[in-house]
């Protein structure tokens, strides 16, 4: 089965789309904080997108220049507002985003290994316990390589080494982007919400529903019933 989270911390966003029945959690990062949710303050946020759904939650740690220490610390805060929160850890190239996803792993707090590029970094992710695995699909092509290959190389390496890891595809920019990522084998694909509101359309099933529509309404016109 693929899943699909809404990579949004904005309030009405997540009001406009959970309806639809299609959504089963939310990513954030720092820049979808700033972009949607300027001044309000991180914490509350976090709370109010809580009480709106049911699901896995990711929130980036923010503290970024600090102590392994002080970064468990600040994933702490976060892990004891719900059972729900996942901690996004950046993939950094020391190491250190690995020595941190091991660490909450160890204490039962869930992770997902972001900015991921490579299927490397993929399969390091899973070896030390990462939750999720975040694939940035159009930042993989804009590095030169080939999302669809990273995401079905990881999955097959998460398949075989009988990792419980899930890859989330993120960095999704077109509608094209959600089915070739599900399609390598993502597990999840978390999509804004500019994205998701073009998927529903298509010209031809809008010219389709009208057609059927002017059908109708000329039958009930030929039994007196117009407007029925
Ligand atoms: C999701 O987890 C990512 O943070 C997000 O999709 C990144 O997208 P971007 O490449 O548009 O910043």
């Amino acid at each position: 089965m693929v899943e699909i989270f809404l990579d949004t911390a904005s309030v009405e966003e997540i009001k406009a789309i959970l309806p639809w029945g299609i959504a089963s959690g939310v990513t954030t990062n720092q820049k979808i904080f700033l972009t949607t949710s300027r001044g309000v303050d991180l914490k509350q946020r976090v709370m109010e997108i809580l009480s709106l759904i049911d699901g896995p939650l990711s929130v980036e740690l923010t503290k970024t220049s600090s102590s392994d220490d002080e970064l468990v610390e600040e994933a702490k805060e976060y892990a004891a507002l719900s059972p729900n929160i996942v901690i996004k850890v950046p993939m950094w190239g020391d190491g250190r985003g690995l020595r941190i996803v091991n660490r909450l792993s160890r204490i039962g707090i869930k992770t997902n290994a972001t900015c991921l590029i490579t299927t490397n970094q993929v399969l390091l992710a899973c070896r030390a316990g990462a939750t999720y695995a975040s694939i940035f699909f159009n930042r993989v092509k804009d590095s030169g390589g080939d999302p669809v290959q990273v995401i079905s190389e990881s999955r097959r390496i998460i398949d075989m080494g009988g990792f419980k890891t899930k890859i989330i595809a993120g960095s999704i920019r077109k509608p094209e982007d959600v089915y070739q990522a599900a399609l390598a084998g993502a597990h999840i694909v978390t999509i804004t919400y500019r994205v998701l509101k073009e998927m529903p359309y298509h010209w031809k099933t809008e010219e389709t529903i009208k057609e059927f529509d002017v059908a109708w309404q000329e039958y009930l016109k030929s039994l007196g019933k117009e407007g029925q």
